[in-house]
């Protein structure tokens, strides 16, 4: 058995967390009876500078015959970041109908974590990932006048809130049953009371599951103040952009949350990457934290139907961290290399 993964390890430290987790995911591969065949995409800002895309003309096409896409991060100091993400991670998001971003944010034994005392937090984001506020219609105009002023319309369709929800109740089912949806209807008073409605219609159709919709500021603040109350949260494009990063500082920090891009039909690879970006800021020194991406390859894994491998790299990870292993982000000394090479000593265990 073997799946084939289109690598694209990116900018900045996406060129060492990726190599750490292609290490780990190998070997959890080998000792599972199956292989990963990586094809390896120098894609990013490099290949930009080169010739004025961050992907071939035919990237997409490329892709499409792959198992899964595994990404690092793409982001350079001097290429503006909206030619970056719209180069690359959108079209592929749009192409593949990558219509679920999904990131799970949990409190790790050896993470230390803002929250007071010892709260926990265990959240998944669902995040709809190809519609809401990131559209392209708009524009700016009168340009260089004193009534200068620009446009962007946020598009939401039945079919793109029913889908997100329906996703997002499945997972709810399967946990605690209570799903939280992310709104602003009292401000944003076209869209967010349509959303309200479709969430609520979809949702009926789970019995198990309860939904509570709780407005976006109020729900920010609860992240921080009463993460316990929150299980399964379904938002927008915009909001659960902003939600996910937040859960991830309250869980301890950027370099230890993944997430997927999912198509859920299975009828276009999907596309599983850190939730954190190049950092430049550290890049090329060897501090970078693999955990993200690592934790990210146990999604793709379980994504591929290896839900065992998954759980023993999950495992893996977890017994470092909880071991007291920890990079410079979480207060230790423990380089990227060191790190990994700990985690591969434990799935040898
Ligand atoms: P960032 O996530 O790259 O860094 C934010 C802070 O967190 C920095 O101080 C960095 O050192 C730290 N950090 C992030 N990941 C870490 C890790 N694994 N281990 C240890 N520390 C870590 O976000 P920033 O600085 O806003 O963006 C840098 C570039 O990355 C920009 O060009 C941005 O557009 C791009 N970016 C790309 C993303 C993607 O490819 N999906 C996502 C987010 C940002
Ligand atoms: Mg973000």
């Amino acid at each position: 058995d073997s799946y084939t993964i289109d690598v694209i390890p990116g900018d900045g430290i996406g060129q060492e967390v990726i190599p750490a987790a292609t290490a780990c995911l190998d070997l959890v591969a080998e000792r599972h009876g199956f292989a990963l065949h990586w094809r390896d995409r120098e894609w990013g800002s490099d290949y930009y500078r080169s010739t004025g895309r961050m992907l071939p003309v035919d990237g997409l096409e490329q892709l499409s015959t792959g198992d899964a896409v595994f990404l690092g991060a793409v982001g350079d100091v001097d290429i503006p970041d909206d030619v970056t993400l719209w180069g690359l991670l959108i079209p592929i998001r749009r192409e593949f109908e990558q219509y679920i971003n999904l990131r799970p944010n949990r409190t790790l034994p050896g993470v230390p974590s803002p929250l007071a005392g010892d709260r926990q937090l265990d959240v998944l984001v669902v995040r709809e990932n190809v519609e809401g506020e990131y559209s392209e219609i708009g524009g700016r105009f009168r340009r260089g006048r004193p009534d200068e002023f620009a446009l962007q319309e946020a598009v939401f369709t039945r079919q793109g809130i029913a889908r997100v929800t329906r996703f997002a109740a499945e997972l709810a089912a399967g946990r605690t049953g209570r799903l939280v949806s992310a709104t602003k209807s009292n401000g944003i008073i076209h869209t967010m009371p349509f959303w309200d409605e479709v969430v609520r219609e979809t949702a009926a159709d789970f019995p198990g599951v309860t939904v509570d919709k709780v407005l976006i500021d109020a729900l920010a603040a609860r992240v921080v103040s009463a993460p316990e109350s929150l299980d399964v949260i379904v938002a927008s494009n915009l909001f659960g952009d902003i939600l996910s990063d937040l859960a991830a500082a309250v869980a301890g920090s950027l370099g230890v949350a993944p997430s997927a891009n999912l198509n859920p039909e299975r009828e276009h690879p999907s596309l599983f990457e850190p939730v954190h970006g190049s950092a430049p800021d550290i890049a090329g020194k060897g501090w970078a934290n693999p955990v993200a991406a690592i934790w990210a390859g146990a999604m793709m894994l379980r994504h591929l139907g290896r839900p065992e491998a998954a759980d023993d790299l999950e495992s893996a990870f977890g017994a470092v961290l909880a071991g007291g292993t920890r990079t410079r982000d979480l207060g230790g000394s423990a380089s990227t290399g060191d790190f990994t090479e700990a985690v591969l000593v434990a799935l040898r265990g």
